[in-house]
């Protein structure tokens, strides 16, 4: 049996990746904070034969997140894949942008991932290929960002989102180097990915792909082979540039 957590998963992309996980015979845990929304989306997704499990999970709860590392380790003893997903959109104009602005994106963006991802480490480090994904965003990469001609040169509000999401590349290629430095975490692969700009709450559905296209780099990545990427920064067409 593998075993896999995906966090804000109640809808979007996270609902879309535990289908996709779920359809490869894996055992989804659907990661929400609101409970009666997680429970809504488990039975969309068991009323399609998929083994999926809803849970409740606020990521920047601590107390949130360790009632999910022992329901995990008493039900399972152990954890193959834990996507990082779920995520906020906090976008006034970069000018505008406050302080507190940046702290409650970070909070979820950022701390959450750091959060979930230690309190799981000794579940994943007990599988036999661990795999971490963590779903950045396109406005991640610097050189989109950079410069009068770079893609999102223009993009007027991205300031505390894209920053986040660049803190969730660099985190991950942090955690990549430590797992490969320690013996107990070498099998271990951590990607972050992005799903492209797909259609959903978080952008009013104002994508142009659909959250299933966008579940697909992450869910390859979520069941990478042993000769697959570590550290990485994905999209469907590769790597992006840093
Ligand atoms: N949409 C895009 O074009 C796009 C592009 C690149 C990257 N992404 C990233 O993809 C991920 C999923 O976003 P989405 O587009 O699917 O947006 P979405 O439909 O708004 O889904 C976001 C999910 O995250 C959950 N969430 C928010 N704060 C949480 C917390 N503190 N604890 C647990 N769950 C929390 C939400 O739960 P509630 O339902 O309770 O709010 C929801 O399930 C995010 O990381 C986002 O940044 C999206």
């Amino acid at each position: 049996m593998t075993v896999a957590l995906v966090t804000g998963a109640n809808k979007g992309l996270g609902k879309e990746v535990a289908r996709q996980l779920g359809e490869r015979g894996i055992t989804v845990l659907l990661g929400s904070r609101n409970r009666e929304r997680g429970e809504r989306a488990a039975a969309e997704l068991v009323a399609e034969s998929l083994p999926v499990i809803p849970v409740e999970l606020d990521v920047t709860d601590a107390g949130s997140v360790e009632a999910v590392v022992e329901l995990v380790a008493h039900r399972y003893g152990l954890l193959d894949v834990l996507v990082n997903n779920a995520g906020i959109l906090i976008n006034p104009l970069a000018l505008d942008t406050s302080t507190e602005d940046m702290r409650a994106t970070f909070e979820t963006n950022v701390f959450g991932v750091v959060t979930v991802t230690r309190a799981l480490l000794p579940l994943l480090a007990k599988a036999a290929a661990p795999r971490i994904v963590n779903v950045a965003s396109t406005t991640a990469s610097s050189t989109y960002n950079n410069g009068p001609d770079a893609r999102f040169a223009n993009a007027p509000r991205n300031l505390a989102y894209a920053s986040s999401k660049a803190a969730v590349t660099m985190l991950t290629v942090q955690y990549a180097n430590a797992f490969r430095r320690a013996e107990e975490f070498a099998h271990f692969k951590v990607n972050s990915a992005t799903p492209g700009h797909i259609a959903t709450d978080l952008n009013e559905h104002r994508g142009p792909r659909t959250p299933a296209q966008g579940a697909r780099i992450v869910v390859e990545l979520a069941t990478l082979p042993e000769d697959g990427p570590n550290g990485g920064f994905f999209n469907d067409d590769g790597h992006l540039p840093w």
